[in-house]
């Protein structure tokens, strides 16, 4: 039985909610606030705004022409993707003192966005509206992980060790050493945050898309992009090995074996500009 109780981890979290993300947020919602406003919260954090630039003028996008400034962003790239992309960015940042002894946190960055990417590459090709939010829902699945790492690094490294040496996935080594899993941790997180419950849910199963309940189709998408990413060996988010694809998983999705093969060329230079932006 571990001494660790996950509404404890939870309550020992002092890293605070995304702060920009819920200005932005708070604005969109009102109605006498337009993009402009939306652009001076962005712009108010200098980094922030540098590297949601660059990204927007990255193989991420491939635009031709050269976007200068935050409000041109928000009009080239619409205003809910822009907000979608200063969430992702502002999470990565929170994140950055996890002992290096512990976890290569390049790496597990570079599993988080290589998997995002893959994820908006597939949502694109089955023609889904906001591929955006893919990407976000991909980056942050495995962040039950990071706040692991973050709070408990015994238990973590033990977690490690352990899905290592038995040559198993992370959450069954988490489920019998802590009694729950990254899955849980994240959904947690997100829910303290009071993020939406779509991000809740592809933390919690993307390892089980079949227990998806109310964004089905985002679990099943990260799911894939996930195993496909550790298969591409784009960083690591901890696996031993890469997890396996659920049964039907390309079939439910609506995605053919050879389309996969073209997101994977398609997403690469994305792939590489993005960690240039981020890592
Ligand atoms: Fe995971
Ligand atoms: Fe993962």
């Amino acid at each position: 039985m571990s001494a660790l109780k996950l509404d404890q981890l939870i309550r020992g979290v002092t890293v605070s909610a995304p702060e920009v993300y819920q200005k932005l947020t708070r604005a969109l919602e009102d109605p006498d606030s337009n993009y402009l406003d939306l652009g001076n919260i962005i712009s108010a954090d200098p980094g922030l705004s540098a590297r949601l630039l660059k990204l927007v003028n990255s193989p991420f996008y491939g635009f031709t022409s050269h976007v200068s400034s935050i409000t041109h962003a928000i009009d080239i790239v619409g205003t809910s993707q822009l907000v979608d992309l200063a969430l992702a960015t502002e999470i990565v940042d929170k994140f950055n003192d996890i002992p290096r002894d512990l976890v290569d946190m390049r790496s597990f960055w570079k599993h988080s966005i290589g998997c995002g990417i893959l994820a908006r590459g597939f949502a694109q090709k089955t023609g889904q509206l906001n591929p955006e939010k893919y990407y976000l829902a991909g980056l942050l699945h495995d962040i039950g992980s990071v706040l692991l790492y973050h709070q408990s690094p015994k238990m973590a490294r033990l977690v490690l060790e352990t899905s290592r040496t038995n040559n198993q996935l992370l959450c069954d080594s988490e489920k019998e050493l802590l009694g729950f899993d990254h899955g849980e941790i994240g959904r947690a997180l997100f829910e303290k945050w009071f993020l939406p419950e779509v991000f809740a849910e592809v933390a919690e199963s993307h390892h089980h898309p079949e227990r998806a309940v109310q964004h089905s189709f985002f679990v099943l998408i990260v799911h894939i992009a996930d195993v496909i990413c550790n298969e591409m060996g784009w960083g690591t988010g901890g696996e031993p090995q890469p997890p396996p694809l659920y049964k039907d998983a390309l079939v439910n999705a609506g995605i053919n074996p050879a389309d996969v093969e073209t997101i994977k060329k398609s997403c690469q230079s994305q792939f590489n500009a993005v960690v240039n932006i981020f890592l």
